[in-house]
């Protein structure tokens, strides 16, 4: 045993390792009875992350989905310092600012739907579509209630987002507080998959029927379902959606929080299915994934049916950090990087698609399916389910190979940064086939 400095024998206690789990953080979605400790990250290096001790990790899963070119990322780090001391707050009611005029100005002219309203995040982002749909209809006298959404869906994780999401371990604490929410079928579909017309037409007779009640809005994650399990449906089937929401009258909302800034292979999911929304959610990686910023777009309709001399048609919805100007400048940068580099968001697809096709020989993979920059398969298990152990226990193996994933249940999926190399996104692949073998 060591004196210490002061001379007093230093107690073996103190000779541990520190605990690693920080007695003043509470971390998110995380069971700290079973989970693994979290591990410490000093930096981040494109698709990289970098811990404490020096070890590279590979971000295949974007850090939530939200980095979207890579970490660190020169040009977005420079604009936001830039902005930093320049103007780095102000209240978006009474003012307005050139970087929130310009970011609105892209967006819309990106998206083809005329006003944007800001927020903090994905969730926030859903609230406020949720709102602006259900007090349009009552700012035009009418009574319209019911709410439409898909089953499997998430829409994040305050209370009208739960609503709208499917009741699942996340929400059942909740259950009882959240509003009533009419639900059709997702009919999800992969590679070789005899049976998906006719759970297509399964799923449009349940919608048909539920659109004869009147409708106000029905929300969607277009083409892929996120966290219920990356579970995407046919570009064509989202198109017959929209036919059928057109028909009823009801208002669409698309939630593009996870989808949106080229994850699908365009620059909205969208676009690739040709479909048109009233009401579009995003988050993520709108800024580049370095600040939290939402934005709600709305068609210009919409907008006008909150105009009026009457106080109480105005939407009463405002955050602090509305339209905050480092979140707008990291926002621009981003849509710079994306715009100088379509081929990085467009490419994706065909990067993963051999080394995915390679894996799906393994006969412990089921069901592979791919979108834009997300490649996904399903490990073959007894009990599907989030709680499934299969994918945590492939975690732990690709962890050790220096490569960071998260499967949802038996669901593994990448979603790496569009930055990342052929070089590290052959390595993820070959992680997980060295995982996959006993
Ligand atoms: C489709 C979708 N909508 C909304 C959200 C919620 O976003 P946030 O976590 O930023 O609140 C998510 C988050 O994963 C998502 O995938």
């Amino acid at each position: 045993m060591q004196p210490s400095e002061g001379g007093t024998a230093i107690q073996p206690a103190e000779l541990q390792p520190a605990d690693p789990w920080h007695p003043h953080l509470w971390h998110p979605c995380t069971q700290v009875a079973t989970a693994r400790p979290p591990e410490r990250i000093v930096r981040g290096e494109g698709a990289e992350l970098i811990t404490a001790s020096g070890t590279r990790l590979i971000d295949a899963i974007s850090s939530w989905w939200v980095t979207l070119h890579g970490h660190a990322e020169a040009s977005i780090a420079q604009a936001i310092a830039d902005q930093a001391r320049t103007l780095e707050q102000v209240i978006f009611a009474n003012f307005t600012h050139p970087g929130a005029e310009a970011l609105a100005t892209r967006l819309s002219a990106r998206s083809g739907l005329e006003r944007i309203f800001f927020s903090d995040n994905g969730s926030t982002a859903v609230e406020v579509a949720l709102k602006t749909a259900w007090q349009w209809w009552r700012n035009q006298g009418s009574d319209r209630r019911q709410l439409i959404a898909f089953e499997g869906a998430y829409h994040g994780d305050t209370f009208g987002a739960m609503a709208v999401g499917e009741r699942s371990l996340f929400s059942a604490p909740y259950d009882s507080l959240l509003f009533a929410v009419a639900r059709a079928p997702w009919p999800a579909t992969h590679a070789h998959d005899d049976g998906v017309e006719a759970r297509e037409r399964e799923a449009l007779a349940v919608l048909e029927r539920l659109l004869e009640v009147p409708t106000a809005a029905v929300i969607l994650e277009p083409l892929l379902q996120g966290a219920s399990g990356m579970r995407m449906v046919r570009e064509s089937f989202l198109r017959q959606v929209e036919q059928r929401v057109r028909q009823a009258g009801a208002l669409l909302i698309a939630d593009e929080v996870l989808t949106g800034f080229g994850r699908s292979g365009h620059l909205f999911a969208c676009q690739r299915a040709g479909i048109h929304p009233d009401l579009m959610a995003l988050s993520k990686g709108l800024t580049g994934g370095f600040l939290p910023m939402g934005v709600t777009l709305a068609r210009e309709a919409i907008f006008q049916g909150f105009v009026g001399p009457d106080p109480s048609l105005t939407l009463f919805h405002g955050h602090s950090f509305t339209a905050n100007p480092l979140g707008c400048a990291a926002a621009l940068a981003s849509l710079d990087l994306l715009e100088r580099h379509p081929e990085r968001h467009e490419g994706m697809e065909a990067r993963h698609r051999p080394l995915l096709e390679r894996l799906a020989h393994h006969p412990r993979v089921r069901a592979p399916r791919l979108l834009g920059s997300m490649a996904a398969f399903d490990l073959a298990v007894d009990r599907p389910g989030y709680l499934n152990p299969a994918g945590r226990q492939l975690q732990a193996r690709v962890w050790e190979q220096g490569v960071f994933l998260r499967p949802l249940g038996q669901v593994v999926y990448l979603l790496p940064p569009l930055g990342i190399s052929d070089a590290q996104l052959e390595r993820c692949y070959a992680a997980i086939a060295t995982a996959l073998d006993p």
